[in-house]
């Protein structure tokens, strides 16, 4: 078992704006103060990108050649799916490499949840909420849609939490027209307002050419125009109910992270660095349940999207 003074000894250099602080040398060690007040900070004060050494011919040897000359013996890759398998890359290369699951997305195979994601679902219940009650007072539609570019975690988890009328997420085709017949229904049945979540990356066939990060995801929050404009546009025409929509996007990405994350978080960190201290690599950090555990890396950081289950329990209170 591992003391925290031992913890304490060892040298942490944190690396800037993920995998392009070692193609660019931005590193700085971090002292154990520094994170006094980083607990319930959103965001990190490390920085992040999306750069990929992996598009560059030879990033893989510049990133190892950069652990080498600053004498990193051990490398924690926090992030999501790219991140990770850019580390799972790392780690085939002979490099010493854990990960640990952050994204808002919640869609890594290996966890059952990445921290960031209950924050996120947290603030989005709030803001959905919040939605509805404009909604009711004005007799309206609200569309509110949600980050997801292809997994509907928050979109699914968050509509369930605040009770949406309807949720679209990219994995479970919904066909727009029943969501406006789902509309008038509740219309007949007394309901003047209803709230509708769209995850951003439901495919609702209006979109063209979308342009592509380094690791060819389409950045869909670049979008001349939001799936909840689209969507309120053609609800509104085909009920005749006056329809808003919100686009809440990056606003969920910076808020203090709730209690859930900070002390999975903190779990997750500690696991890792007593892992290293036992000479462990090639794993990722997960929750299972309650219980902390180890999966390999390469396997951890697949990607995972939204269950039949959760989508089938979520669906059964549309209306
Ligand atoms: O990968 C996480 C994510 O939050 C996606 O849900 C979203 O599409 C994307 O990031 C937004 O990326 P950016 O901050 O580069 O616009």
């Amino acid at each position: 078992m591992l003391k925290a003074a031992e913890i304490r000894d060892d040298t942490v250099i944190g690396i800037e704006a993920g995998w392009a602080g070692l193609l660019e040398n931005r590193m700085r060690e971090i002292k154990f103060a520094d994170f006094e007040d980083a607990i319930g900070v959103g965001g990190t004060m490390l920085t992040t990108s999306r750069t990929n050494p992996l598009k560059n011919d030879n990033g893989i040897e510049i990133v190892q050649a950069s652990l080498k000359k600053a004498e990193i013996d051990a490398l924690i890759a926090v992030g999501g799916d790219d991140t990770l398998g850019v580390a799972a890359k790392l780690s085939e290369k002979g490099a010493r490499v854990l990960g640990i699951p952050k994204t808002i997305d919640n869609d890594l195979a290996g966890t059952d949840y990445s921290f960031g994601f209950f924050t996120a679902v947290d603030e989005t219940m709030k803001l959905i909420e919040s939605l509805a009650t404009t909604g009711r007072s004005h007799e309206r539609v609200m569309v509110v849609e949600v980050m997801g570019r292809d997994a509907g975690w928050i979109a699914s988890l968050s509509g369930m939490a605040a009770g949406a009328s309807i949720i679209l997420v990219p994995e479970f085709k919904t066909d727009i027209e029943s969501v406006a017949d789902m509309v008038m229904l509740r219309q007949k049945r007394g309901k003047k307002s209803a709230v509708i979540v769209v995850a951003e990356g439901v495919d609702l066939g209006y979109k063209g050419e979308i342009e592509k990060d380094e690791f060819g995801h389409p950045l869909v929050a670049k979008s001349d125009e939001s799936n909840a404009a689209f969507l309120a546009r053609y609800i509104e025409k085909k009920t005749g109910i006056e329809t808003r929509a919100t686009v809440l996007g990056h606003t969920v990405r910076g808020t203090p992270p709730n209690a859930y994350d900070r002390v999975m978080t903190t779990r997750m960190g500690f696991h890792a660095v007593e892992a290293i201290h036992k000479g462990r690599s090639g794993i990722m950090v997960a929750i299972h349940g309650l219980d902390i555990v180890e999966v390999p890396l390469a396997e951890g950081s697949k990607k995972r999207y939204l269950d039949g289950e959760t989508w089938r329990v979520a669906k059964s209170f549309f209306g």
